[in-house]
């Protein structure tokens, strides 16, 4: 079932300051910001060859990633993202084997246009998991 790491998100408190490390820093290709109101997040990618580093800022009022950094104020790894070649049979497979798809249980379309879900973290040993249709 699952395919590439697609990217490893890490919520940030200020994104104007992480992507300023990522690109001044450690000298990374960071794509531009695209607000993702939908998902209550501010993106970009820092593309690393093999994978991406996704860095999200909250956007708007009861942003999912809110709580997150309450808990984690300097910012912390939030998410993986795994690509599926049939996102649907994946989500009924783990579904099938207990696993808690969050939301409404269907997939939205994320970051890069595609659909993707999120798995419950209790559910992936305390990793909050994302399948992006690939
Ligand atoms: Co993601």
């Amino acid at each position: 079932m699952l395919g590439r790491l697609n990217h490893v998100a890490l919520a940030v408190p200020d994104l104007a300051a992480a992507i300023a490390t990522y690109r001044n820093t450690l000298s990374a290709e960071v794509s531009e910001p695209q607000a993702l109101p939908e998902h209550g997040v501010t993106v970009v990618f820092v593309n690393v060859g093999n994978t991406k580093i996704e860095l999200l800022e909250p956007l708007g009022q009861g942003s999912p990633i809110t709580a997150f950094l309450e808990k984690n104020p300097s910012g912390g790894m939030h998410h993986l993202c795994y690509e599926v070649d049939d996102i649907l049979a994946a989500r009924d497979a783990l579904k099938a084997a207990g696993a808690r798809v969050l939301g409404d249980g269907n997939p939205r379309i994320g970051a890069h246009g595609k659909p993707v879900l999120f798995l419950h973290p209790k559910d992936l040993f305390g990793t909050l998991t994302e399948l992006e249709q690939s």
